[in-house]
């Protein structure tokens, strides 16, 4: 007998591997309070731990893209405390993180509004972008500033600009049009979405790629999400039968 987890890791079937999960990483703030700890702070600092391990879980098993919802748009309206807390977490997240990301030949990119961002933080997820931009492995996205709404409303902006210019004409706006206005055109849609601490809804997450995705609802809070519920949410993942519309 191997440990629990190397057991979980024979269950897999590598053939039908998710190429893409995305994960609404939910209940740093319950965690907190369920740990006696004075501030919501506490869970998120926590929860960075998980985040390591979640994207060198998807490394290791050979995924080729880890989307992992780290800040809404919504989010902006939390107290002044709670959002520059969160900024400064991801500024140090970011810098920190390089090395790890470098040995796991793990490449960094992002999703959202990112103008909103503090410049710092900016600064710091460009530097990051392009120290990890040749890397050939996973594809590690933070949806930053990220809701799937405006996604879709940048698109149409984007869309009807190039329309009125004459670049584009209404009779070649398609859903593959659409798509390459999206904010990382060239990430495959999800195929299973995760969310933690167990609510069960999307909050403004991916809605124009969540067409045809998997949904694994676990109630394990973030900061506890280990290797060994990813693997779980994979075998969930692998005993659905996905049709696509067909029979
Ligand atoms: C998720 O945890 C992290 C972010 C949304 C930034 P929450 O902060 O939403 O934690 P809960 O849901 O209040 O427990
Ligand atoms: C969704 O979690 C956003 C992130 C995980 C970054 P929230 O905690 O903000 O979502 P709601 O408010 O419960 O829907
Ligand atoms: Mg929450």
């Amino acid at each position: 007998m191997g440990s629990p987890e190397q057991e979980l890791l024979k269950k897999i079937d590598f053939d039908r591997l998710p190429q893409h999960v995305a994960i609404i990483m939910d209940g740093n703030g319950r965690w907190a309070r369920r740990h006696g700890l004075r501030s919501r702070t506490q869970g998120h600092r926590a929860g960075i731990e998980s985040v390591r391990a979640a994207s060198r879980t998807a490394a290791e098993l050979g995924m080729k893209a880890l989307t992992l919802y780290a800040f809404s748009e919504e989010n902006w309206s939390r107290s002044k405390t709670e959002v520059s807390t969160l900024m400064s977490l991801l500024r140090r997240f970011l810098k920190d993180e390089i090395p790890e990301l470098m040995q796991n030949n793990i490449r960094l990119v992002a999703s959202g509004r990112l103008f909103r961002l503090p410049d710092d933080c900016r600064r710091q997820l460009e530097e990051t972008k392009r120290i990890t931009g040749a890397n050939s492995g996973l594809v590690l996205n933070l949806a930053l500033s990220y809701g799937g709404r405006a996604e879709i409303v940048d698109a149409a902006r984007q869309i009807a600009e190039e329309t009125v210019s004459g670049r584009l004409k209404p009779k070649d706006i398609d859903e593959a049009a659409f798509t390459r206005r999206l904010y990382l055109p060239e990430l495959p849609d999800p195929d299973l979405i995760i969310r933690t601490s167990g609510e069960r809804r999307i909050s403004n997450f991916l809605l124009w790629q969540a067409a045809y995705a998997e949904f694994h609802f676990t109630e394990v809070l973030w900061p506890d999400f280990r290797k060994r519920d990813f693997l779980l949410a994979i075998l969930d993942y692998q005993q659905r039968e996905r049709r696509f519309g067909k029979t």
